[in-house]
């Protein structure tokens, strides 16, 4: 499916194109040899997850023309259940990008987090200790808001695009292909931006030989529960127990999402409501147990945790941002952030190098990222040690635990180290 008309190719055509399109009216297709449509842009996008529909969106408002290929379904996009907290300056991007209206609306401002070990809930309280706080409101509202800002402004997106392949990556002029209704298409562009995950194809598009994998798989998951009952507590409850850790996290004031780590061998299957909340109810203090209101779960899935990085972020015209350079286990809640963080560096050096014919940015895009994605997965790793119960932790591993929390809700210091983190580290310049 397209949901506006593609773009002709020829510089000429293409500028006639995008006034066109802003101006509401719609031009003919280019077919090419393939009897499919030829698009030509500035930017390809692979992916419409947040990275690719966030990147379009701010690259638009700076008159850059992007085309986005999404692998599914615009449903199945909105469909997946995913991050819910924001930092300070993933909020301030979607404003930049005119997209923030119901956020601010409908997104929850907290200043703190509760941790809960031993049976007891300490606060730690971000505004005091650093100034900041963060916001609560679910990554498919950021995709819904962003993919109806797209639709308004008529930029093309092709959802269902099936063997999407990259070319010619490392020439001035790469090119995008793919299958839709039957046909090939291509898009024709000066850069791509692999936006597609992890599991997508831009990274698997550079040569082996080029890049420089750092992995950590974790012995665990996450299974997660999405119910509509009001939150157990006003601030999210992170929760350190001999049975495992468990989240207590909100979508809304009537909208829950709830997290228990779970062996890898698990199965959603296995997990009747009943017995989830059962496990949950067992693993948090007695203040959020008791508080705990239960009901049919809306959606029930198992994550497994994961960091990864990938070095460096370019192959030639191609520019990987989010999930599809990195992955974070979701205890610190910065993946989603960190997709934006790279977005906002992308757009800063496409924007320089159209502008002012200037390339020192997109040059040093991946050193920038990786110095904001190394402290993320640094902080991801700590507070996901800090908190879940491992296999092979022994006797010794459990009191060191223990000793961090201790120090952690003991020591200005050490609380107002995490508060930094939590909230989110500043933009470089
Ligand atoms: P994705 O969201 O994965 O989007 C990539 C898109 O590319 C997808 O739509 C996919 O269909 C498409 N695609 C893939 N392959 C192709 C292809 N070959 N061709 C075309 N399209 C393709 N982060 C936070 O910041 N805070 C949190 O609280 C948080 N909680 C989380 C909780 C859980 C349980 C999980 C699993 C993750 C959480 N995250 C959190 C992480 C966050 O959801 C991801 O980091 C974020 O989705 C990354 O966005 P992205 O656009 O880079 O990738
Ligand atoms: C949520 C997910 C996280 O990984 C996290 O650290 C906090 C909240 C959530 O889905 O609400």
């Amino acid at each position: 499916m397209v949901d506006s008309m593609p773009i002709p190719a020829g510089r000429k055509a293409r500028r006639r194109a995008v006034a066109n399109r802003r101006a509401g009216y719609t031009v003919p297709d280019q077919k090419n040899e393939g009897g499919g449509r030829t698009m030509r842009v500035q930017v390809a996008i692979v992916g419409a997850g947040p990275a690719g529909l966030l990147l379009g969106q701010l690259l638009a408002k700076a008159g850059i023309d992007a085309a986005i290929l999404e692998q599914r379904t615009a449903d199945y996009v909105l469909g997946r259940i995913r991050a819910g907290v924001l930092e300070q300056t993933t909020v301030e991007l979607l404003e930049e990008a005119g997209v923030a209206t119901r956020l601010h609306r409908e997104g929850l401002v907290h200043d703190g987090i509760h941790l809960c070990f031993d049976g007891t809930r300490h606060r730690i309280d971000f505004r005091e200790l650093v100034g900041k706080t963060v916001t609560v409101y679910g990554q498919t509202e950021i995709t819904r808001d962003l993919m109806h800002a797209r639709v308004a402004i008529g930029a093309p997106t092709v959802y269902e695009a099936e063997q999407v392949s990259l070319h010619d990556l490392d020439s001035a002029s790469p090119r995008v292909r793919y299958a839709s209704g039957g046909n090939v298409g291509q898009i024709e562009c000066d850069f791509v931006a692999g936006c597609d995950g992890f599991h997508g194809v831009s990274r698997q598009s550079i040569p082996s030989s080029m890049l420089r994998v750092f992995e950590r798989v974790y012995p665990f998951g996450w299974l997660g529960v999405l119910s509509d009952t009001p939150p157990v507590a006003p601030e999210l409850v992170y929760a350190n127990h001999p049975r495992g850790f468990a989240l207590c996290s909100m979508r809304s004031t009537t909208r829950s999402r709830h997290y228990v780590q779970v062996p890898l061998s698990e199965r959603v299957e296995d997990w009747p409501d009943d017995r989830f909340w059962d496990e949950l109810r067992s693993r948090v203090d007695s203040d959020s147990a008791s508080a705990l209101v239960t009901g049919p779960s809306i959606e029930k899935s198992i994550a497994p945790l994961r960091s990864f990085v990938a070095e460096p972020m370019r192959y030639g015209r191609l520019f990987l941002a989010g999930d599809a350079a990195h992955i974070v286990p979701p205890t610190g809640a910065k993946g989603l952030n960190l997709a934006a963080s790279d977005v906002h560096y992308l757009t800063r050096a496409l924007v320089r190098h159209y502008r002012q014919n200037d390339d020192a940015l997109l040059n040093g895009y991946s050193a920038r990222c990786l110095r904001r994605i190394w402290r993320a997965e640094r902080f991801s790793w700590w507070m996901t040690s800090l908190l879940h119960r491992f296999p092979d932790t022994d006797a010794f591993g459990a009191r060191i635990q223990q000793a961090d929390l201790d120090y952690l809700v003991g020591s200005r210091a050490a609380a107002a180290s995490l508060a930094e983190n939590y909230v989110g580290l500043p933009f470089e310049d």
